[in-house]
């Protein structure tokens, strides 16, 4: 496959006759593919029904003149002004009723039906006219960012009704279904079921997890529309660019409509803004970002773009907007150290991105974004990343192909599991993204190359390892494939620990065929304790277990923490960095893996043919006998 660049591109927001130097420069960089369109409305129709799209034909003309292809954006993710005077409460709604008022954007609720209509309106105008010229279509923007996928307006509050209705058929359902005999909360109707926010302490688990389910829901319903209405008029494919560590919503459920999954990567944003690290990591990898969370994620949408298409692991997935400076929106916003956005490009390119586009052409000088980098200043010169850019794509040329193929380790990520946790998570800090970043994280500091892959999975074969940490509700099909005894599995902590419902399920967890084990109690613990075992330390979570199964490791006073039968592992507790590498080793050992303690901030990354070699770490780094600069990428046949 031919892997390629792109950019993300405002004809609107330049004079029409910087265009055409603009698409040149584009051509001349080895760009192949540029997004546009995504934040139009106000300029495709200034006021209702005043239709204004000739610019976006000649926009679009130039960028075909000069042999760029085009993903056109529905602008669905900011509604113009006038649309707020139309519809006055399509607003979403915040816990604390407060609107999430008009001025920036994804000013919307995905529940108010005159805003779907209004939608519906748009993407059929733009599919008509573009449908047979546009080679990519992106959804909307960035689904649930700056938190709205959540909204409590009174349209959440009607649809939810009927979603219950649907869900339940009965009020005496439902209220069995949440123990709502618990402090007097039956429902009589489903009319009088209000959004569990507002209440005097906490709400039932139960509504809670059903409203997150149904916000999920919502969106894959509002993405669905677009997507059935674009392909009545094109064939080019249609992809949604998601964002990092938004888990509001089942992005697996949204791929399913979708052929291409894309994600917005912001390294250096991310490590400042919302990665549940120390200080010290922050500093290490200030200007290079956390050497996994992006790989975590390439991984994590590989498999969303597989959802239509059923195959587990290898899905069609782009970067649709990859960090190419500094950001404005983190609270400190560092330069990346040279050589940073190559860096960033291969590894997508070595976890199978068909595509990695940066965001922007050029800087605005102008509005929200005005302190954000582009690949051009806002004076038109190169900015640093320019010249990168060009260099990746000069590289591209004379490479291999970066075909994936399946990894040896599979790891499972479940939406409907993150939502468990935080709705109920007993300690402060068990955040169920954490728990899988730190497994994954501790994988890769082995060497070893991950396939994430849902709980929808029924089949573990070719896999080696299979793990599947806090994974709220087990599938029990998915529980059949981690019993089988050619594979090394791992569950725990919490795996199994709740029902579909949000209860605690008896027989208690994990209840695992195979595992004669019982959680008898679980204790959450505070930032300043720390349980010794024999490598690392119990940390945030601790299980106490019950049952036969062989202890493979305990506390000092003898607590079993991670028990055994023959393959298959159950680890009761959150284990700090040393005690996962560590239990990872041991299980990668035993499945017969071959594992590399590689040097702080050095990744691998095998595909179908190559090894490549990231260097985050701030100095050089030594991989098998070749000196690797920071920021530097090394790759051999394998
Ligand atoms: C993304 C978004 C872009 C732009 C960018 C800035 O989240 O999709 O429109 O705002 O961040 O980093």
């Amino acid at each position: 496959m031919n892997r390629t660049l792109g950019v993300c591109y405002y004809p609107e927001h330049w004079p029409e006759e910087t265009w055409a130097g603009d698409a040149r420069r584009m051509a001349e960089t080895g760009l192949t593919w540029v997004r546009i369109g995504e934040f139009a409305w106000s300029k495709l129709e200034p006021s209702p029904g005043k239709l204004q799209f000739d610019w976006l034909d000649r926009a679009i003309d130039t960028l075909h003149a000069h042999g760029l292809k085009v993903i056109l954006g529905t602008p669905t993710a900011t509604p113009p002004r006038w649309m707020l005077t139309r519809h006055p409460d399509m607003l979403a709604v915040d816990a604390q009723r407060h609107p999430r008022k008009f001025g920036s954007r994804r000013h919307y609720c995905f529940s108010h039906p005159g805003y779907l209509d209004e939608c519906k309106r748009i993407v059929t105008l733009l599919a008509e006219r573009y449908g047979q010229s546009v080679q990519a279509w992106q959804t909307d923007n960035e689904y649930g960012c700056h938190d709205t996928t959540l909204s409590y307006s009174p349209a959440a509050q009607e649809e939810f009704r009927n979603w219950l209705a649907q869900r339940y058929q009965s009020p005496d359902a439902l209220n069995t279904a949440w123990g709502n005999t618990f402090w007097s909360m039956d429902y009589a109707e489903f009319d009088e079921i209000d959004l569990p926010n507002l209440t005097v302490t906490e709400p039932n688990p139960a509504h809670v997890l059903a409203f997150r389910r149904f916000s999920s829901d919502q969106v894959v319903r509002f993405n669905r529309t677009q997507t059935e209405i674009i392909r009545r008029h094109s064939d080019a494919p249609i992809l949604h660019n998601y964002m990092g560590r938004v888990l509001e919503f089942d992005h697996f459920d949204v791929g399913t409509d979708l052929d291409i999954a894309s994600w917005d990567s912001y390294p250096l944003g991310f490590l400042s803004d919302r990665l549940g690290a120390g200080d010290a990591h922050k500093q290490r990898y200030l200007r290079q970002g956390d050497p996994d969370n992006q790989a975590f994620h390439h991984d994590l949408y590989r498999a969303v773009g597989a959802a239509r298409e059923g195959a587990p692991h290898d899905g069609r997935w782009w970067i649709m907007e990859q960090q190419p400076g500094p950001v404005n929106w983190a609270p400190w916003n560092p330069a990346p150290l040279p050589g940073m956005a190559r860096l960033w490009a291969w590894e997508a390119f070595a976890h199978g991105a068909e595509t990695v586009c940066y965001f922007r052409w050029r800087q605005a000088p102008f509005a929200q974004e005005q302190q954000h980098a582009g690949l051009l200043r806002p004076d038109s010169q190169p900015a640093p990343a320019l010249a990168e850019a060009a260099q990746v794509a000069n590289e591209l040329k004379d490479m291999p192909d970066t075909a994936t193929h399946q990894a040896a380790v599979a790891l499972i990520f479940d939406y409907p599991s993150a939502w468990a946790w935080d709705t109920q998570p007993q300690g402060a800090d068990f955040t169920y993204f954490d728990l899988m970043l730190d497994t994954y994280r501790a994988l890769r500091k082995l060497g070893l190359s991950i396939d994430i892959l849902p709980s929808t999975t029924t089949s573990l074969k070719g896999y080696k390892l299979a793990l599947a940490p806090g994974l709220a509700t087990l599938p029990e099909p998915l529980k059949q494939a981690l019993t089988d005894p050619g594979i090394v599995t791992l569950c725990g902590p919490r795996t199994n620990a709740k029902t579909a419902e949000m209860a605690i399920p008896v027989p208690l967890p994990p209840n695992l065929p195979g595992l004669d084990i019982t959680v008898a109690r679980v204790e959450s613990l505070p930032p300043t304790e720390a349980i010794p075992i024999a490598v690392g330390h119990v940390i945030r979570w601790f299980e106490h277990l019950e049952g036969s199964a062989e202890t493979f490791a305990e506390t000092i006073d003898g607590h079993p923490v991670i028990v055994r039968n023959q393959n298959q592992f159950y680890l009761g507790a959150w284990l700090d960095q040393e005690g996962f590498v560590a239990l990872m080793t041991d299980l990668a050992m035993l499945a017969g893996l071959e594992i590399t303690h590689l040097p702080e901030g050095l990744r691998i990354r095998d595909t179908a043919t190559h090894r490549f070699v990231f260097n985050y770490a701030p100095e050089p780094q030594i991989y098998e006998g070749t000196e690797i600069p920071p920021a530097g990428v090394h790759w051999t046949p394998l």
